[in-house]
């Protein structure tokens, strides 16, 4: 089946045609900058302008950089504050009139990597860190998605979350060189290491394709590898996980409050 998969960023929105059997991409990825508002409305726009760019009529999966739940914006992660309780399915799908299914952005990210690429078959407790405008996570035991695990929140020093200070937003604004930046990352890949103890760490989003000049710093114990799909993770994950086992999450039937977009 031919899934357009998109990520969501705070800086870019990226989509391309995936299998959601093999796990391929099937079409080059197609990227538009994030309105500099990012606030709903502009941002659904872009969705569409993506879809039109595929002439894309089928099922859509969204990564996206929020807590999400049953497809609501349970947090604002990066974006405007106006996200916070829109039903982000509802709002894609409406804008385009197909199937949207949304889910966090490092779960994508998370997802394609324990199905497709370096994580697959690896069991315990494994970390996907997606680096980028924030610091994503996305939580695996024995293969399955613990979602919307948020890593990149944890309170640190004057920051009310730590992903303010070692982000790749944070290196590019400070102009820190990786040897620099990756000395905040290990400190950050430490906390992560002390609040929830897992076997493996798998380093995604574009800064990980950088690997080799931060590396030295990553002194946790736990083994960190860069993710094989690298920064096309969140692209494949979205559109696998529209069409395979939702997470869990689901189908959870407590209520959630939702906004509505005027
Ligand atoms: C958000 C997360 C997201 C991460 C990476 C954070 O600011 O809170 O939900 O996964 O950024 O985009």
């Amino acid at each position: 089946m031919v899934v357009l998969g998109i990520d969501i960023g705070g800086s870019g929105m990226k989509g391309a045609l995936v299998d959601s059997v093999t796990g391929e991409m099937l079409s080059k990825r197609h990227r538009i900058p994030t309105p500099p508002s990012r606030k709903p409305k502009e941002m659904a726009k872009v969705v569409k302008e993506i879809v039109d760019h595929f002439n894309h009529k089928g099922p859509i999966g969204i990564g996206f950089p929020t807590v999400i739940k049953k497809g609501i914006c349970k947090s604002t992660g990066n974006l405007h504050k106006k996200w916070l309780g829109v039903n982000a399915q509802e709002l894609f799908s409406n804008a385009t009139g197909l199937p949207v299914t949304v889910i966090n952005d490092a779960d994508a990210a998370g997802y394609a990597t324990m199905n497709y690429g370096s994580g697959k078959g690896k069991m315990g407790l494994v970390m996907m860190i997606t680096i980028g405008t924030g610091l994503g996570s996305g939580a695996f035991y024995d293969g399955e998605l613990i979602p919307n695990i948020e890593l990149g929140h944890i309170p640190y020093k004057k920051f009310m979350k730590i992903e303010s200070w070692a982000s790749a937003a944070a290196k590019e604004r400070e102009d820190l060189s990786y040897d620099k930046w990756g000395k905040r990352f290990n400190v950050f890949l430490g906390l992560v290491e002390l609040l929830t103890a897992p076997d493996l760490i798998i380093l995604g989003g574009g800064t990980s394709k950088k690997y080799d000049q931060f590396k030295h710093r990553i002194t946790i114990e736990t083994p960190v590898i860069p993710a094989e799909l690298r920064n096309e993770a969140g692209i494949i994950g979205a559109a696998a996980a529209a069409m395979h086992k939702a997470p869990k999450d689901f189908v959870v039937e407590y209520p959630i409050t939702e906004t509505k977009v005027k």
